[in-house]
C-alpha cells in the first residue's frame, strides 16, 4: 500500500445504505421456511424511458409519495438523525423503490457519475490517485433479497448476518460494470465494509460468485 498514491473516492449509495440497515420497521417476519429468494427483480432491465426515473426527484405523482419522498430526502441528508422505523405508510414505497426499476435506475446514474469522475483521473501519473474504495452492502452486493424475504418490515442484525453467511446476494449490475471499468482503467480496488471479520469467507465467496474479483484488499470490521 505504501506505493499506492491514493486519496480515496467513496462511492456511496446514500439512501439505501443508510435507510435499510437498522431502520426497517420492526414487525413480524413473513413466515418462510428457508432463505430462498429470486433476485430477478433487481436485475430487471431499466426501460428505455429511463429519463422519467432520472427526473423523479423533481416530480412526484400521488399524495403519499410526496410524504415518503420527503422522508427519504430527510434520511439521505441525515436530517432524520438516528431514526429507527420506516413510517408504516411508506413500507410500500420502500418496497416499490427497492424491487421496482427506480433503485436500479438510481444506481445507473450514480455509476455513470462515478465513471465520469474516474475518467478525469490520470491513474498512470506519478501523482495519480489510483485507489478506489467501495462499500459492499447496497454498493456492490444487493441485500434486497433479505429485506424482501422479511417483507420490508423487519431488521435484525443476527438474521442479517445469517443471511450474509449464506452468500447469495447478487451483484448490483451497474456497480459490477463500474467495478470492471475501473479495474481496466488501472484503479486498485479496496473493499471496505461494516461486515464483521467473521464474515470474511462468506463475503469473499459471495463477491466472487457475483462476479467481482482481483480486489486489492478487503477490509472488514
Ligand atoms: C498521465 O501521466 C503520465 C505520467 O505522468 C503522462 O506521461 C501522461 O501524459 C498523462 N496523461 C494525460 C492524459 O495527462
Ligand atoms: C476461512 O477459510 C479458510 C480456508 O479457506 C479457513 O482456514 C478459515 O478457518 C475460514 N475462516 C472461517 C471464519 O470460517
Amino acid at each position: 500500500m505504501a506505493s499506492t498514491q491514493c486519496v480515496v473516492v467513496l462511492f456511496l449509495i446514500t439512501f439505501t445504505s443508510t435507510a435499510f440497515p437498522r431502520s426497517i420497521l420492526e414487525t413480524s417476519p413473513k413466515t418462510h421456511h428457508s432463505f430462498t429468494f429470486n433476485p430477478i427483480s433487481i436485475r430487471r432491465k431499466i426501460p428505455n424511458d429511463g429519463d422519467a426515473f432520472y427526473c423523479d426527484s423533481w416530480r412526484l405523482s400521488d399524495g403519499n409519495a410526496f410524504y415518503c419522498e420527503s422522508w427519504r430526502l430527510s434520511v439521505e441528508t441525515d436530517n432524520a438523525g438516528s431514526w429507527t422505523q420506516i413510517p408504516a405508510s411508506c413500507l410500500d414505497f420502500v418496497e416499490e423503490y427497492a424491487t421496482g426499476d427506480h433503485y436500479s435506475s438510481d444506481l445507473e446514474v450514480f455509476a455513470e457519475n462515478a465513471l465520469e469522475f474516474a475518467k478525469e483521473v490520470n491513474v498512470s501519473s506519478i501523482h495519480g490517485k489510483d485507489a478506489w474504495v467501495f462499500d459492499i452492502d447496497e454498493t456492490l452486493l444487493s441485500n434486497v433479497g433479505y429485506y424482501e424475504f422479511y417483507g420490508f418490515g423487519y431488521y435484525d442484525v443476527d438474521a442479517l448476518n445469517e443471511w450474509v453467511e449464506s452468500a447469495v446476494d447478487p451483484a448490483l449490475p451497474a456497480s459490477l460494470e463500474l467495478y470492471k471499468e475501473l479495474q481496466n482503467m488501472g484503479f486498485k480496488l479496496i473493499l471496505l465494509t461494516g461486515r464483521s471479520e467473521s464474515l470474511r469467507n462468506a463475503t469473499e465467496k459471495n463477491l466472487l460468485q457475483a462476479g467481482y474479483s482481483n480486489w486489492e484488499t478487503l477490509i472488514l470490521r
